[in-house]
């Protein structure tokens, strides 16, 4: 797999970074992460969005890849020489602040931020999905800028690793009662027939699959209101899923050990996962809107 390191392409296994990167001594940096099909990628100006306003948040100057013509050569270029060109693949982007002694102030003379993109193959869960995915529920113990998606993600890395260990997917948020998102997807309640979801603020990422979801659902007439859901409001909802690039749309049904609804993936959420493939392979060239 190869890997575009600051400029230069190389195998994965053998980039490096400076010890002294404020990536890696302070998490001082932005990252995104793009679906891409048969090579190209799902999404990508929204993306760029984010990330251009996440580089903006942390006054780091944004480098050329955040063009989208940049981005999709060095997407190409990764996709082809990885072997990925055909199938399901997953770009990473990350932008740090860039080399610098450490001092928690920025530095004082203007770094150059270090970018580092690469590709893995991705396999859409579709085993899990069709039978349903087990969460547990989790205080958000996060800062209050979570709508920039920084690299420090450790309060994420500690709920993703406390559902494993329940034998769960993953693991669903809570700040003052309420759902905020899970540890690397937004989530999704039905509640009397309407899809209910965090609005955006500093609680929660914009997801750019939630983002997609909600449009989806306008198109097919569902009802969606961007509300908080309470914790006691998700354990009787009438449907629950993730949403995310790498989760895809998630059917839940079990939620601490119990059963949510029927136990089955409900309707609407079997209908947004079908629309939601529809979409990435319409919008990444796969099949026509036509056919
Ligand atoms: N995570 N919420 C959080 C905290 C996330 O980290 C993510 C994405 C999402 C969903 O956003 P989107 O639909 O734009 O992918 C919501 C990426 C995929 C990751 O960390 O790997």
């Amino acid at each position: 797999v190869l890997a575009y390191l600051n400029g230069q392409y190389q195998p994965r296994s053998g980039a490096t970074i400076s010890v002294e990167d404020r990536g890696f001594v302070f998490g001082d940096g932005v990252y995104e992460v793009w679906r891409i099909v048969n090579g190209t990628l799902f999404e990508t100006e929204r993306h760029l969005a984010r990330l251009a306003s996440g580089l903006n948040e942390l006054r780091i100057p944004a480098p050329d890849i955040v063009h989208p013509d940049v981005l999709n050569s060095v997407a190409k270029r990764l996709v082809a020489e990885s072997g990925l060109l055909d199938g399901e693949a997953t770009l990473y982007l990350e932008v740090t602040r860039g080399v610098a002694p450490r001092t928690h102030q920025f530095p004082s003379k203007p770094t150059n931020p270090t970018v580092y993109a690469t590709v893995n193959r991705f396999s859409p869960p579709e085993e899990l999905r069709a039978k349903g995915a087990a969460c547990i529920t989790i205080p958000d113990l996060r800062w209050l800028r979570c709508d920039i998606k920084t690299i420090q993600l450790l309060p994420n890395v500690l709920a993703k690793q406390a559902a494993v260990e329940r034998g769960a997917l993953d693991a669903i948020m809570i700040r003052d009662g309420v759902a905020t998102e899970g540890s690397h997807a937004n989530v999704f309640a039905v509640i009397d027939g309407v899809l209910r979801t965090h609005p955006t603020n500093h609680l929660i990422l914009a997801g750019i699959t939630r983002a997609v979801v909600l449009e989806l659902a306008a198109n097919a007439g569902i009802r969606a209101v961007e509300e908080p859901v309470t914790e006691a409001e998700l354990a009787s909802a009438d449907e629950l899923f993730l949403a995310g690039t790498t989760t895809d749309v998630m059917p839940i049904v079990r939620l601490n050990d119990a059963v949510i609804a029927s136990g089955q993936p409900g309707p609407i959420t079997t209908r947004l996962v079908r629309e939601f493939r529809v979409c990435l392979d319409v919008a990444c060239g796969v099949v026509s809107t036509t056919t």
